[in-house]
Protein backbone atom coordinates (compact mmCIF):
# COMPACT_ATOMS: atom_id res chain seq x y z
CA UNK A 1 0.00 0.00 0.00
CA UNK A 2 1.29 3.40 -0.73
CA UNK A 3 -0.24 6.82 0.93
CA UNK A 4 0.91 9.78 -0.60
CA UNK A 5 0.60 13.37 1.66
CA UNK A 6 0.36 16.12 -0.77
CA UNK A 7 -0.94 19.80 -1.10
CA UNK A 8 0.58 22.88 -2.40
CA UNK A 9 -0.28 24.88 0.50
CA UNK A 10 2.79 25.30 2.99
CA UNK A 11 1.85 24.87 7.03
CA UNK A 12 -1.16 22.62 6.66
CA UNK A 13 0.26 19.66 8.32
CA UNK A 14 1.21 17.47 5.71
CA UNK A 15 4.92 16.33 7.43
CA UNK A 16 2.77 15.81 11.14
CA UNK A 17 0.12 13.75 9.27
CA UNK A 18 3.22 12.16 7.65
CA UNK A 19 5.22 11.09 11.26
CA UNK A 20 1.78 10.67 12.60
CA UNK A 21 1.13 8.17 10.42
CA UNK A 22 4.09 6.78 9.62
CA UNK A 23 4.00 5.70 13.29
CA UNK A 24 0.60 4.88 13.53
CA UNK A 25 1.05 1.95 10.98
CA UNK A 26 4.28 0.55 11.95
CA UNK A 27 3.25 0.21 15.92
CA UNK A 28 0.11 -1.47 13.90
CA UNK A 29 2.62 -4.48 12.60
CA UNK A 30 2.63 -2.53 9.08
CA UNK A 31 6.18 -2.02 7.55
CA UNK A 32 6.96 1.36 7.00
CA UNK A 33 8.81 3.55 4.92
CA UNK A 34 8.41 7.24 4.99
CA UNK A 35 9.76 9.00 1.87
CA UNK A 36 10.72 12.62 2.32
CA UNK A 37 10.14 14.54 -1.19
CA UNK A 38 10.21 17.99 0.57
CA UNK A 39 12.58 19.57 -1.06
CA UNK A 40 13.58 21.52 2.17
CA UNK A 41 13.80 18.19 4.01
CA UNK A 42 11.41 18.82 6.67
CA UNK A 43 10.46 15.42 7.75
CA UNK A 44 14.14 14.64 7.91
CA UNK A 45 14.93 17.45 9.67
CA UNK A 46 12.29 16.63 12.58
CA UNK A 47 14.41 13.06 12.47
CA UNK A 48 17.78 14.66 12.39
CA UNK A 49 18.89 13.67 8.81
CA UNK A 50 21.37 16.25 8.66
CA UNK A 51 23.42 14.95 5.99
CA UNK A 52 22.55 14.63 1.92
CA UNK A 53 19.36 13.06 0.34
CA UNK A 54 19.50 10.24 -1.90
CA UNK A 55 19.50 12.40 -5.11
CA UNK A 56 21.96 14.68 -4.33
CA UNK A 57 24.57 11.68 -2.59
CA UNK A 58 23.75 9.80 -6.09
CA UNK A 59 24.87 12.80 -8.01
CA UNK A 60 28.37 13.36 -5.76
CA UNK A 61 28.71 9.39 -6.09
CA UNK A 62 28.65 9.47 -1.47
CA UNK A 63 25.59 6.74 -1.44
CA UNK A 64 27.84 4.88 0.76
CA UNK A 65 27.80 7.15 3.07
CA UNK A 66 23.67 6.71 3.76
CA UNK A 67 23.18 9.95 5.40
CA UNK A 68 19.82 9.72 3.91
CA UNK A 69 17.99 6.53 5.80
CA UNK A 70 17.08 6.35 9.00
CA UNK A 71 15.74 3.56 11.29
CA UNK A 72 13.20 5.65 13.85
CA UNK A 73 12.16 3.73 17.08
CA UNK A 74 8.80 4.90 18.58
CA UNK A 75 8.41 5.22 22.36
CA UNK A 76 5.58 2.59 22.09
CA UNK A 77 7.22 0.00 20.02
CA UNK A 78 7.08 -0.19 15.92
CA UNK A 79 9.63 1.07 14.23
CA UNK A 80 9.71 2.91 10.69
CA UNK A 81 12.37 4.16 8.24
CA UNK A 82 12.67 7.61 6.87
CA UNK A 83 14.04 8.16 3.24
CA UNK A 84 15.57 11.56 2.50
CA UNK A 85 15.16 11.69 -0.54
CA UNK A 86 15.36 15.45 -1.75
CA UNK A 87 15.83 17.98 1.15
CA UNK A 88 18.97 20.02 -0.36
CA UNK A 89 17.58 22.98 -1.47
CA UNK A 90 17.48 24.39 -5.22
CA UNK A 91 19.97 21.94 -6.05
CA UNK A 92 17.43 19.38 -6.97
CA UNK A 93 16.40 20.54 -10.00
CA UNK A 94 19.88 20.69 -11.10
CA UNK A 95 20.73 16.63 -10.05
CA UNK A 96 17.30 15.60 -11.32
CA UNK A 97 18.87 17.04 -14.87
CA UNK A 98 21.95 15.36 -14.44
CA UNK A 99 20.58 12.35 -13.45
CA UNK A 100 17.95 11.85 -16.37
CA UNK A 101 20.41 12.70 -18.82
CA UNK A 102 22.93 9.83 -17.81
CA UNK A 103 22.18 6.49 -18.36
CA UNK A 104 23.48 5.28 -14.92
CA UNK A 105 22.68 7.21 -12.76
CA UNK A 106 19.24 7.28 -14.09
CA UNK A 107 19.16 3.31 -13.82
CA UNK A 108 20.50 3.56 -10.01
CA UNK A 109 17.70 6.11 -9.53
N1 LIG B 1 -3.72 19.22 13.61
C1 LIG B 1 -2.91 20.23 13.96
N2 LIG B 1 -3.32 21.14 14.84
C2 LIG B 1 -2.53 22.18 15.19
N3 LIG B 1 -1.31 22.41 14.71
C3 LIG B 1 -0.83 21.53 13.80
C4 LIG B 1 -1.61 20.39 13.36
N4 LIG B 1 -0.89 19.71 12.44
C5 LIG B 1 0.27 20.38 12.30
N5 LIG B 1 0.32 21.46 13.14
C6 LIG B 1 1.43 22.42 13.27
O1 LIG B 1 1.41 23.26 12.13
C7 LIG B 1 2.75 23.55 11.71
C8 LIG B 1 2.92 23.12 10.26
O2 LIG B 1 2.80 21.69 10.18
P1 LIG B 1 3.59 20.85 9.11
O3 LIG B 1 3.22 19.42 9.37
O4 LIG B 1 5.05 21.18 9.16
O5 LIG B 1 2.95 21.35 7.75
P2 LIG B 1 3.42 21.15 6.24
O6 LIG B 1 4.24 19.90 6.17
O7 LIG B 1 2.13 21.03 5.46
O8 LIG B 1 4.19 22.38 5.87
C9 LIG B 1 3.68 22.82 12.66
O9 LIG B 1 4.13 23.72 13.65
C10 LIG B 1 2.80 21.74 13.26
O10 LIG B 1 3.24 21.41 14.57
MG1 LIG C 1 6.23 19.65 5.45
Amino acid sequence: MRLSVLSTKGGVGKSTIALLLSKYFSQNGVKTLLIDRDPLGWVSNLAKIKGKGLLASIVDKEEDKQTYFKEVKTKDGGDFYILKLYGDGARFYVDLDIIRRDEKLYKKN
